[in-house]
């Protein structure tokens, strides 16, 4: 092996070593992190529309959760992290609670279509895992 190669080699051990440490791909093939702008986006609407049920720390207890039954189940709950796929997240996330057989209490958001902010979303839901 050349040196030139073997250096090309290490560069690119280095990059994928420090993109695994900054946690936005921990899977091989894993899909790159949403842009800042889809996170921050995401994060707006969390505050917006999801807090009031889902409570600030995905506990299921947000100000308008106590007349829901079901209630909204709590996020960081790692037994249910592990139970759902990243598609069937962003997937309630688009439809709603009745679109995939659920409460219809969760609403659908037919007007997040944006890839990425669904994405960061969903990251949010997986975020609070053992929070
Ligand atoms: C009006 C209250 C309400 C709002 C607003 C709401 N949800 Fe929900 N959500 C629920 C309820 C209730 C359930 C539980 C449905 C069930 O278990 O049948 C649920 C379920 C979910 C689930 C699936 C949990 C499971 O058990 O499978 C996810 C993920 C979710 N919501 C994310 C969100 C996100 C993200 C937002 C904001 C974009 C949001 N929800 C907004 C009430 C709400």
């Amino acid at each position: 092996m050349t040196f030139r190669l073997r250096s090309l080699l290490s560069t690119s051990l280095l990059a994928a070593t420090l993109l695994s440490a900054c946690g936005s791909s921990d899977a091989p093939g894993a899909p790159a992190a949403p842009p800042p702008e889809a996170i921050a986006k995401a994060n707006e609407i969390f505050v917006q529309r999801c807090t009031p049920c889902h409570g600030a720390s995905g506990h299921g207890d947000g100000t308008a959760s106590g007349t829901l039954d079901p209630k909204p189940r709590n996020f960081s709950d790692p037994t249910w992290q592990k139970s759902v796929t990243d598609d069937y997240i962003v997937k309630i996330i688009k439809v709603g609670g009745a679109g995939v057989g659920k409460s219809a209490a969760m609403p659908s958001n037919p007007d997040i279509r944006n890839a990425d902010v669904l994405a960061a979303l969903k990251n949010k839901v997986r975020g609070f895992a053992g929070k």
